[in-house]
């Protein structure tokens, strides 16, 4: 069974306390946050101060997708906020082995995310670092994008490459994930699901939460 991680950067900033409530009562896994820093990505979201907050408002586990540059100067930052995971983007590191451990180091989970045009080999030397790898359908900086299909052969590979390795790296897909293409993702190896519109813009969020994870 699929880990379900609805994206906050779809919710209504104005609800959020009411939208933690109802995360925290679903069947909802992770808190997925993006947070974004206007170069990596062509947007603005959000910090650690408010991390601070959804760590007060949770004991659930916070999956922090880092769409920033030089990640290495927050990534303590994030951690003292209360991430039990940091990802970082390949793209935005040139040293990804030591930013992997300086996460680990910090005694929470490493994961490394790839743009759509990044191939799975990239990441052939880097597996063992990682206790994630998240696999961006969409072009990362905006909710709400359409899934890019040529991912999903990504999804398949990277799994098959894990398993060859005996690995237990977690295998999340994030981007345009709907009802109807997550079981197909999970049938292609996706251990985690991301959903930002597909949860937050449904009539019943709670329900469509609960609709993924049957999926
Ligand atoms: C995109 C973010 C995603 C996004 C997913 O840059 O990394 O997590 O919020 O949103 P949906 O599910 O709406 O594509
Ligand atoms: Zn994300």
């Amino acid at each position: 069974m699929a880990l379900i991680a609805p994206s906050l950067l779809s919710a209504n900033f104005l609800h959020l306390e009411a939208d933690c409530r109802m995360l925290n009562e679903s069947q909802a896994d992770w808190y997925h946050l993006d947070v974004m820093d206007g170069r990596f990505v062509p947007n603005i979201s959000f910090g650690p101060m408010l991390i601070d907050f959804f760590r007060k408002a949770t004991t659930k586990y916070l999956d922090v997708h880092l769409m920033i540059e030089e990640p290495e100067k927050y990534v303590e930052a994030f951690h003292r906020a209360g991430a039990n995971g940091i990802t970082v983007h390949l793209e935005a590191c040139r040293h990804l082995h030591r930013n992997l451990q300086q996460i680990r180091s910090l005694g929470i989970k490493a994961g490394v995310a790839i743009n759509p045009h990044t191939p799975v080999d990239s990441l052939n030397d880097i597996l063992q670092e990682a206790d994630l790898v998240c696999i961006m359908s969409v072009n990362p900086g905006f909710g709400g994008q359409q899934f890019i299909p040529h991912t999903l052969e990504k999804v398949r590979q990277l799994r098959k490459r894990i398993d060859a390795l005996q690995l237990s790296t977690l295998i999340e897909i994030d981007g345009g994930v709907t009802l109807d293409n997550a079981s197909t993702l999970i049938e292609a190896g996706a251990h985690v699901l991301v959903a930002g519109n597909t949860v937050f813009k449904s009539a019943d969020p709670k329900a469509t939460i609960s609709a993924l994870k049957a999926c």
